[in-house]
């Protein structure tokens, strides 16, 4: 009889098609997956409709992108963070920062080599890495500050360590790393000469005093890490799946490498929008990040009125809330309530976690704020019902 690989043999269904399945069926306010419910710029909309409407960008772009777009994330790292970026052999542009992570890990990793992950994790990160025949290490980090411990950390590095993808701002703790932090982790890559696939598709979503610090501008890091964006997150544009990969062009080659038969090459005209609006003056970053900002205010309110607590996200559009004084269950049971009681759908956090830290993150659910001020306005409301339902 055919059947499935042991490959993806322990890969479920995600529950964000559980979650969504559920908020329709209850017509609940679905702040679960980190989708916006408002549009993509109408310019940068505008500037895809041309492309497509030119003739010229309608067939095959060149495998690693197309040059504008290439020089666009180029000029971007820059501007930023100083970083200088080869357009020509140092960027590879991807079916979104999926596509980059999946890629760089097949690129430069062999089968049996460990790759060290922070937990609460991205979701795919250890599929990934279960496909590529290599082997996910933990470091959880702790709530409600959501920070590593340096023994733990320390202890994960092996001489079979071959990468760590680090992911700051982070999905889901809202966790930007620090200065500090960051040179740690840095250190230790370079004491064990381990590569760094460093996520930084929220590296515009800053809250507060945080900084954004790329771990790739560290001393020595850069001729070591790969770091990984997205159009998704920068331009509301998730559904576009554009995303890239960028570093010192010989890991580059080999995330090139992989990409070349994973997808080849990404969307035509949408590399000529992205690449316009990677160009957009620092207002548009600075104004994106305003908006967020606001909208984080309106979720934190929301989950105290309805009695749950959190530390508050330095970036990122999520916040992991703790419900223990309002709920006794599992994060599932509560997410169950929430959706049907309450008509709020959030994410439990049991497909962040490997199996041995899954207990960590009891007690907590994942909200996502990339939702208009009028839902999060009506999120508010609803979640007043939380104290009367309270058991
Ligand atoms: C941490 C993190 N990395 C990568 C991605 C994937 O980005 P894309 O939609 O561009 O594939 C996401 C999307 O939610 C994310 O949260």
């Amino acid at each position: 009889m055919s059947t499935a690989a042991r490959r993806v043999e322990s890969f479920g269904t995600t529950i964000f098609t559980e979650v969504n399945t559920l908020a329709q069926q209850y017509q609940a306010l679905n702040l679960g997956q980190g989708k916006p419910d408002f549009d993509t710029p109408v310019d940068i909309i505008q500037h895809l409709i041309e492309a497509a409407q030119s003739g010229q960008h309608n067939q095959y772009a060149p495998g690693p992108g197309t040059l504008s777009l290439r020089q666009a994330i180029a000029n971007h790292a820059g501007r930023f963070y100083n970083l200088d970026i080869d357009p020509a052999n140092g960027v590879v542009v991807t079916a979104g920062g999926t596509e980059a992570i999946f890629s760089a890990i097949l690129g430069l990793t062999d089968p049996g080599d460990e790759v060290i992950v922070l937990e609460p994790y991205y979701d795919s990160y250890v599929p990934n890495i279960i496909m590529a025949n290599a082997t996910p290490v933990y470091v959880p980090l702790h709530p409600p500050t959501w920070t590593f411990d340096i023994d733990e950390l320390r202890a994960a590095f092996t001489p079979q360590t071959r990468a760590l993808i680090l992911n700051t701002p982070q999905n889901p703790t809202g966790r930007v790393f620090t200065h500090a932090e960051l040179t740690l982790l840095a250190e230790l890559c370079i004491e064990h000469d381990v590569t760094v696939i460093s996520d930084e598709v929220y590296e515009h979503l800053i809250f507060g005093d945080a900084q954004h610090i790329p771990i790739a501008t560290l001393p020595g890091m850069f001729d070591r890490t790969i770091t990984v964006s997205s159009a998704g997150k920068l331009f509301s544009a998730t559904g576009w799946k554009v995303g890239w990969a960028y570093g010192p062009p010989a890991l580059v080659e080999g995330v090139a490498r992989a990409h070349q038969f994973v997808t080849f090459a990404v969307h035509h005209p949408t590399q000529e929008a992205i690449a316009y609006a990677l160009n957009l003056p620092d207002t548009y970053f600075a104004d994106f990040q305003t908006m967020y900002a606001a909208k984080c205010q309106l979720l934190l309110s929301a989950l105290d009125c309805g009695g749950l607590t959190c530390t508050v996200p330095q970036g990122t559009y999520f916040v992991m809330a703790n419900y223990s004084d309002i709920f006794d269950g599992t994060p599932m049971e509560f997410t169950h309530h929430l959706i049907k009681d309450v008509g709020v759908a959030c994410i439990p956090p049991e497909s962040f976690y490997s199996a041995a830290h899954a207990h960590i993150g009891n007690g907590y659910v994942r909200f996502a704020f990339c939702k208009s001020d009028d839902v999060l306005r009506q999120v508010q409301e609803r979640l007043q019902k939380l104290s009367l339902h309270k058991r």
